[in-house]
């Protein structure tokens, strides 16, 4: 192939990927924003001090709820798509805004699987932190939910006499 026939692939190339860029931006997943906390709510269910409180809303909410506070680049695609699929998937595995709806059982031990995320500094996830600086968790502050989310299961499993 000779110069000119390789870029005028290019530019064709470069064409097409600019209409599909704007063409997708026709699309929007739905948002996850109902601000309604019900009695479902892991907050209102059990007793959450101020500070537990702050980190699941901090930390985990935006992915774990059902009320996401959105960045401004949601609107830009494909990067809503992909914060979407976070949501999404992060709601199907535990979701607190929900809570009240799972049985004894399966509460106490998402409480365990959340104790041993954040002890393994696996949740709040990396990609979340880059931009949301401020919701990284101080060494106190894991502590202090390491020890909520531990008791807090252990007591759900022995109330509901089920072992978690
Ligand atoms: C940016 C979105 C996001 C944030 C913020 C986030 N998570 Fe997640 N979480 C996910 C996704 C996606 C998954 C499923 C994939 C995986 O495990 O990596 C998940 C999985 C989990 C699981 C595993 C559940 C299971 O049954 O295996 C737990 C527990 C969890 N998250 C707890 C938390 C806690 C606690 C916080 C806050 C300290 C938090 N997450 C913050 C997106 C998020």
């Amino acid at each position: 192939m000779d110069g000119k026939k390789i870029k005028l692939l290019t530019n064709r190339f470069l064409v097409v990927l600019f209409v599909a860029l704007v063409l997708v931006q026709i699309y929007h997943p739905a948002k996850n924003n109902n601000p309604l906390v019900t009695n479902d709510d892991i907050t209102k269910l059990y007793s959450t001090p101020d500070t537990i409180s702050n980190i699941l809303h901090k930390a985990c909410y935006d992915c774990h709820s059902n009320n996401t506070t959105y960045p401004w680049y949601n609107n830009i695609q494909p990067i809503g798509f992909w914060l979407n699929d976070h949501i999404e998937e992060g709601k199907h595995h535990v979701n607190f805004s929900e809570f009240g709806k799972y049985t004894a059982q399966r509460q106490a031990r998402k409480l365990k699987k959340c104790a041993g995320e954040v002890e393994e500094g696996e949740m709040p996830m990396d990609s979340y932190l880059w931009i949301h600086k401020n919701a990284g968790l101080t060494a106190r502050e894991k502590e202090i939910f390491l020890l909520w989310a531990k008791d807090l299961s252990q007591k759900i499993s022995t109330t509901s006499g089920e072992k978690s």
